[in-house]
Formats: C-alpha cells, sequence, structure tokens
C-alpha cells in the first residue's frame, strides 16, 4: 500500500515562488508514488482573511494554480477544506485534547496575534498573553486564529497521513500534530494515530528568501513574484532587489540581502551558473545587474508555462468544480472512517 501524503495551501492570495519551492513542486513530485491529498484551506484562511468575495476568488485561482503546475486529478486527491464537514467536527472532539497554554506559545499564533492588536514589535519578550486577555478595545484576537494548529493536526490526521511537504516555517505546526496524535494514543491506552513529518525528497526544508533584503518571501510580507506575474512585472522586481555595493576583499562573507539572492540563484538556475557568480562574487568581479538578469532569466523558465496554463484553466468553472467534487468524495470517504472511529474511541457512540 502507498504511504499517505497530505498538504494544503490556505486560500490567502495567489501563489509566489515560496509557494511552489516550499510546497507546491514538491506536490507535484510526490503523485506518482503516494497516495496524496491535496488540499485548499479555506477554513484556515478564514483566521486571517475573513472576506466572502476574496475568499472565492482564492479558492478558485490556488485550484488553478495546483493544476497548472502539474498535480492530476486522477492521480491526486484535490479538495476544498470546507466540503469535508468531518474536519470541523473533529477539530472540535481534538480541541478537548490540546493546551491553551501550548497553542498560546506557537510561534506563528504570536506573530499574527501581535498583527491583530496591532502591536509593532516582533519581541519574544514582550508580554502578548497578557496583552491579549487585558485588551479591552475593539481589537481582538479570534479564537480560531488559536486552534489553528488544531485544525491543521485534523487535516493530517484524518487521513492517517505520514508525509506531509510544506516548507520550513510550518515545522513547529507539525511538531504539533505529532504531540496531539501521541497524546491522543496515550489517553484513550490506543495506537491509533501515527506521526508525521515532513519531507523534502531527503534534503533540508526549503526557505525562499524575499527579494528585500530579509526574511521569507510570504504574501503578507510584500516581497513576493507570484507565478502569476508576467514577464516584464516579473524581471522589474528582480532587478529592482536589495544588494550591497559589492564585495571589496576576495572571498568577504556575504550580506543577507546578497546571500539571498544567491539562494535563490541555487533554488531556480543549474549548478554552473551558481558556481560562475559565486567564483565571481568572491573574485570581486561579479555584476549584481547580470546576477539578477540571469536570475529573472532562470525564474521566468519555470513560471511562464505555469503561467500560460493557469490562464487556460482559471475561466473553465466546469472543470474546475467536477475537479473539486471528485476530490471532496475521495477525501469524504477517509475522513469519515477516520471520525466514526474517533467518535468510537472517545465514547461518543450511541448505546440506547
Ligand atoms: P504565505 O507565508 O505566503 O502566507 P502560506 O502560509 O499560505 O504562505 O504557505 C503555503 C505553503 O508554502 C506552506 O507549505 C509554506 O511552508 C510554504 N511557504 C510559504 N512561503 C515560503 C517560503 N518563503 N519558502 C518556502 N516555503 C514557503
Ligand atoms: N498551515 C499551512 C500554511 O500556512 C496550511 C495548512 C493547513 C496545512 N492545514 C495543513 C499544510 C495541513 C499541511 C497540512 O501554509
Amino acid at each position: 500500500m502507498k504511504e499517505i501524503v497530505l498538504s494544503g495551501i490556505r486560500a490567502t492570495g495567489q501563489l509566489h515562488l515560496g509557494n511552489y519551492y516550499g510546497a507546491l513542486n514538491k506536490f507535484v513530485r510526490m503523485q506518482d508514488d503516494y497516495n496524496c491529498y491535496f488540499f485548499i484551506a479555506d477554513l484556515h484562511a478564514l483566521t486571517t482573511h475573513p472576506d466572502p468575495t476574496i475568499l472565492h476568488a482564492n479558492v478558485k485561482s490556488i485550484l488553478s494554480e495546483y493544476l497548472a503546475a502539474g498535480i492530476d486529478p486522477d492521480k491526486a486527491t484535490i479538495f476544498v477544506q470546507s466540503d469535508v464537514p468531518e474536519i470541523p467536527e473533529m477539530y472540535l472532539l481534538m480541541n478537548m485534547h490540546v493546551g491553551i497554554g501550548e497553542l498560546m506559545r506557537t510561534a506563528s499564533f504570536k506573530d499574527k496575534a501581535r498583527k491583530q492588536l496591532g502591536i509593532k514589535t516582533d519581541n519574544d519578550n514582550d508580554d502578548i498573553e497578557r496583552e491579549i486577555i487585558g485588551n479591552n478595545s475593539n481589537k481582538r484576537v479570534n479564537a480560531g486564529l488559536l486552534t489553528y494548529p488544531t485544525l491543521m493536526a485534523v487535516d493530517i490526521l484524518i487521513h492517517h497521513a505520514t508525509k506531509v511537504p510544506v516548507g520550513k516555517d510550518q515545522e513547529q505546526h507539525l511538531e504539533l500534530t505529532r504531540r496531539f496524535a501521541r497524546r491522543f494514543n496515550s489517553v484513550y491506552g490506543v495506537e491509533y494515530f501515527q506521526e508525521p513529518e515532513n519531507f523534502n525528497f531527503g534534503g533540508e526544508a526549503i526557505k525562499v528568501p524575499g527579494l528585500d533584503g530579509s526574511g521569507k518571501m510570504g504574501k503578507s510580507e510584500g516581497n513576493c513574484i507570484y507565478l502569476l506575474d508576467d514577464e516584464k512585472t516579473l524581471r522589474k522586481k528582480v532587478m529592482r532587489a536589495v544588494t550591497d555595493e559589492g564585495p571589496k576583499v576576495p572571498n568577504q562573507p556575504m550580506a543577507e540581502p546578497v546571500a539571498n539572492l544567491f539562494t535563490l540563484l541555487k533554488i531556480v538556475s543549474a549548478p554552473d551558473v551558481v558556481d560562475h557568480f559565486t567564483e565571481a562574487y568572491n573574485n570581486c568581479s561579479i555584476r549584481y545587474g547580470d546576477l539578477k538578469k540571469q536570475l529573472a532569466e532562470d525564474i521566468l523558465k519555470v513560471t511562464t508555462p505555469i503561467r500560460e496554463r493557469i490562464i487556460g484553466i482559471r475561466n473553465d468553472d466546469a472543470y474546475l468544480s467536477q475537479v473539486v467534487k471528485q476530490g471532496a468524495e475521495k477525501a469524504r470517504e477517509s475522513a469519515s472512517k477516520t471520525l466514526r472511529e474517533v467518535r468510537e474511541i472517545m465514547g461518543i457512540k450511541r448505546f440506547f
């Protein structure tokens, strides 16, 4: 039997190169060898983007992007999270075994809670718990955000997935999923859930940097190259990437913005191209303009065919709805079996 793989992306905007290399590209490469479930996390998107018109458009655009990148609905199960009502029910059950303390300590929660409260710092020492409890303005941190990791754990465990291809930023959520699985087993004295792990074809988890000099490429950071960017926009973004004034002495350590450009180059370009520019940097002959031109060229080689396919698919409502209908049926089949068993293990069963 094939091992079960599951992953999802939140419906919060168009996909960028970080999503592609951290997640989507791996989905495509796994679909032949594993029993794959790939979904669009619209319920998770509600924790930060509760806007009905945008949500609808985002679900559709991510679905088109999945298909355009090469996920084949006849090989993998592609579904929308909210089409599977077994997920929210199991989320309620699982929440009974999750501590609010451990949820509050999650890095992504602290980050997003600060944003919802309008706190600027990302200083780990600020007392976010006290801010949340004491805050009586009309700003609030929604409870869905706190329980985000429970919902994610359920997404995974409800299909008994053991491999979860995600980027590095999701590793803490996976760690929590493993903890919740172990806890469920030990509370009920069963060996029911297996502990899932990230999957990277044997390599390290990937973090695609942004073009603005620091941090990761992310939708909310405004530093993205989108799969849908046209050639002109894409070249402009790459040519504007932050650098420094260039190396002054041979083998000088790279400043973060330059190191980030090399990280991107390693991800998208051939090894000899990377060697060429590394050597040029180390002997101080590098021209960042040439590096950026090459980088834009190599990114376009990846994104152009995907972009063309997205444009071809995204208005084909009949096809898109058929894909998710078929996916929801398959996902519900597996989810309802797990939910039935979980209810039974937890004692929610009628005896009269
Ligand atoms: P964003 O951070 O842009 O909001 P999501 O949180 O929706 O993106 O992430 C969807 C998937 O893409 C996850 O598996 C996440 O790990 C991956 N991902 C997002 N940004 C990056 C990045 N810069 N590098 C690697 N993987 C990423
Ligand atoms: N939290 C993930 C992200 O922000 C999205 C997600 C939700 C997910 N449920 C999941 C990823 C289950 C993998 C498995 O990107």
